[in-house]
């Protein structure tokens, strides 16, 4: 499974994208570092916070260029968050041990690429062919 990105073509959503994967890593580095929990807190915290953001950012522009997929879109989005939220809280409560944290880490970061790299392309497709590229 792919866990790099080509650049889908639209620069904010790409630099979004890379600065949530620089969140993701950070993470798992905290977690194998072990960090205190309050700076794992604050990291968990600003990482939901950015991915609502992008989410919302993207909502916003299928809805001013009516994407015909908006629906599914959103929908994705809507379990790449309780997929994040759902590791963010294992994380938090120490559910599980280091390694398998790191390996779940891992999971998520090829759900989201698998996301940036066939929703969000479609999406920069439609945007591009708008004129909102
Ligand atoms: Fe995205
Ligand atoms: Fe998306």
């Amino acid at each position: 499974m792919a866990v790099h990105l080509a650049p889908i073509g639209i620069a904010t959503l790409d630099e979004q994208h890379l600065e949530m994967g620089g969140m993701l890593r950070a993470f798992q580095i905290a977690i194998i570092r072990g960090c205190p929990a309050a700076e794992i807190r604050a990291m968990v915290e600003s990482s939901l916070a950015a991915l609502c953001a992008h989410c919302r950012h993207e909502e916003a522009l299928m809805e001013k260029s009516a994407y015909p997929e908006a629906a599914a879109h959103r929908l994705d989005h809507e379990r790449l968050v309780l997929a994040a939220a759902a590791y963010s809280e294992d994380v938090l409560h120490h559910r599980q041990p280091t390694e398998v944290l790191n390996e779940h880490g891992d999971l998520l970061r090829s759900i989201f690429v698998a996301h940036m790299d066939r929703d969000d392309r479609a999406l920069a497709q439609h945007l591009v062919r708008m004129g909102l590229g």
